[in-house]
């Protein structure tokens, strides 16, 4: 999968992306990163991207042209139309379910804005999809941008070192993971579960599904109406 990346800070997102799990992809050929400098299609001579928006207000806007040729600069190179992402706090939450989408795609254009945004003309012509990380605003979509790039990786296989570390997590079936335990069996006077030493492997997926419920119960109680609950654990969390 190849990620293309419209900013105005290719350092800041280069920087992010190519350490740990999403640089070793990207060295092993299953993914490819680039960041696109807007800048560098900046028309005039001084290599300015921005400027005041018409009607007055604060701050400056992201002009129309260079972002326009910064696109088709990606879209020439692929030889294809794109789906390309706006981030913004204006767009529709990002998602697991979302992030499994945009795996499917080959290409994956990220337009990062800065200032107080970008010229509209441009966003209709090239944008398909808007998405926002939050009900919180950044100071520009290079953070949200990393947070897409991140997630969808992860989804592409062989990025992660069994395929069966990103089938149960957090969010498969909306239920949150249940708790982990790793050596030493006693720590802080605290012990491992008796089950997960047991070697029933029957016993512990029994275990590890009760405590993904009363997890998601107790943390995220909006997830379980998105659930498909057995009767036995529809008793348990109304006991909760
Ligand atoms: N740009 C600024 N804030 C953002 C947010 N919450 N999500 C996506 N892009 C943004």
């Amino acid at each position: 999968m190849n990620f293309h990346i419209l900013t105005l800070f290719p350092e800041m997102v280069m920087n992010g992306l190519l350490t740990s799990i999403t640089g070793r992809a990207v060295t092993k050929g299953l993914l490819s990163i680039e960041a696109i400098n807007i800048r560098d299609y900046a028309y005039n001579k001084h290599h300015s991207v921005d400027d005041y928006p018409y009607g007055g207000g604060a701050g400056m806007l992201m002009q129309a042209e260079p972002v326009y040729q910064a696109y088709e600069s990606v879209k020439k190179k692929i030889n294809k139309k794109p789906r390309v992402v706006y981030l913004s706090p204006q767009g529709a939450t990002f998602t697991q379910h979302m992030a499994e989408e945009f795996a499917k795609e080959e290409d994956l254009v990220l337009l990062c804005g800065h200032y107080e945004g970008i010229d509209e003309r441009v966003l209709e012509e090239i944008v398909t999809d808007y998405v926002s990380i939050g009900d919180y605003v950044l100071t520009g979509g290079e953070l949200p941008a990393m947070v897409m790039v991140d997630t969808i990786s992860r989804l592409v296989p062989g990025v992660l070192h069994n395929d069966v570390s990103a089938e149960f997590e957090s969010f498969q079936e909306n239920l949150l993971e249940y708790p982990q335990y790793s050596r030493p069996e006693v720590w802080h006077e605290k012990k491992v579960p008796e089950v997960l030493l047991s070697g029933h492997h029957a016993k512990i997926e029994k275990w590890r599904r009760e405590q993904s419920v009363i997890r998601t119960k107790q943390r995220r109680p909006d997830l379980l109406q998105k659930c498909n609950l057995t009767e036995e654990e529809k008793k348990l969390v109304d006991k909760m």
